[in-house]
């Protein structure tokens, strides 16, 4: 008999509810965005985040229950994304999950969103252990390793601010709209290597830093205007993206070396980078006997689908919940 896990996701601003089968087929992936509202601030406002939250997530839950064509008494069970993200963003899809476990007397499984994005994966490729995983996005950059399915090990994450993030304070510093990311990858194209930015130190070899490369950034254009010289844009996004993800390329490659994984896969929305594609499958080719996954585009962005994946694991080792539960913003991976 067919397993079917009803996912909702709502860690940050999109409202998305996926009906997953038996693991790994996506019988429907609905995903309802709030990035016009929020790109008229300039970012995420997070009290705005939670309330269109609110109006949106039963329309969602519906809309993804019809386009699977499955009815909640054929669901096996709810997987909610507990943490990290926005309190109450979080909580919205929290409350909600809680809410139809509940009434349908299903269980309830609690998930981690990085654990999501890394097994986005699955929904695209078949995935092998030990597994290294590079999870960049708006709120995450971390280096993850798994020796096996469901082990989760945190190799190195950052010291400050998130790579995504950095791509959204750039962005801003060069007057492009939110999200930057997208924007940067687009205008870097035809940018120049002509400045020079400093990688930043980490404590760790594992570890990231961008918040003082954004500084950098600040200080160059300000230097720029106070000596009347030209800022061109487009070589500044330059610069700051090649030592962006060539820090993270090179960690990555660090952590290949040293952990000999079988699989390397990434994660998360900044993966969507185009040059960050580019640079990891040129680096992965000296590694010919090591698979790469980058999963497209629909599957690196917040979505339910890739909560419903990892709710079919955990609903299959029993990893559920009570309805005593609550979102999480500092849940920790390893412990998932
Ligand atoms: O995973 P995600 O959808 O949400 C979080 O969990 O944070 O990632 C969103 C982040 C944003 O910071 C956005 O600017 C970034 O991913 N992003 C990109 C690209 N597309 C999205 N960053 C760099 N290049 C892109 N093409
Ligand atoms: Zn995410």
């Amino acid at each position: 008999m067919s397993v079917y896990i009803l996912a909702l996701e709502t860690s940050c601003d999109e409202t998305a509810c996926s009906v997953i089968k038996d693991g790994k087929e996506v019988l429907s992936n609905i995903v309802s965005s709030q990035i016009n509202i929020h790109s008229q601030f300039g970012g995420v406002i997070p009290e705005v985040a939670s309330r269109i939250h609110v109006e949106n997530i039963s329309l969602v839950i519906q809309e993804a229950l019809e386009k699977a064509e499955v009815t909640m008494d054929e669901v096996a069970g709810i997987a909610v994304t507990v943490g990290p993200g926005l309190i109450g963003s979080l909580h919205v899809g929290v409350m909600a999950a809680k809410t139809i476990a509940w009434l349908y007397d299903k269980p309830l499984i609690p998930i981690h969103h990085i654990v999501g994005h890394i097994y986005a994966n699955k929904i695209v490729d078949d995935i092998q252990f030990p597994l290294l995983s590079l999870v960049v996005s708006g709120g995450h950059s971390e280096l993850v390793f798994m020796k096996d399915d469901w082990s989760f090990k945190v190799l190195g994450t950052t010291q400050d601010d998130a790579v995504g993030e950095a791509y959204d304070k750039v962005a801003r510093l060069l007057h492009l709209p939110y999200p930057g990311g997208p924007q940067i990858d687009r205008l870097a194209k035809q940018g120049k290597p002509h400045y020079t930015l400093k990688t930043p130190k980490t404590e760790g070899a594992y570890d990231f830093s961008f918040s003082g490369l954004k500084s950098s950034v600040l200080q160059l254009m300000e230097r720029l205007k106070k000596q009347k010289e030209e800022i061109v844009e487009a070589d500044i996004a330059y610069s700051f993206q090649e030592v962006a993800l060539n820090m993270l390329v090179d960690k990555t490659m660090l952590a290949v070396e040293q952990y000999k994984p079988k699989h390397v896969v990434l994660a998360g929305g900044v993966a969507a980078n185009s040059r960050l594609r580019s640079l990891i499958t040129e680096k992965m080719e000296s590694y010919p006997n090591v698979k790469l996954t980058i999963p497209p585009l629909s599957c690196c962005t917040d979505n339910a689908a890739m909560i419903g994946v990892s709710g079919y694991m955990a609903y299959q080792k029993g990893l559920f919940a009570d309805l005593s539960i609550g979102a999480n913003p500092w849940i920790d991976i390893e412990s998932s």
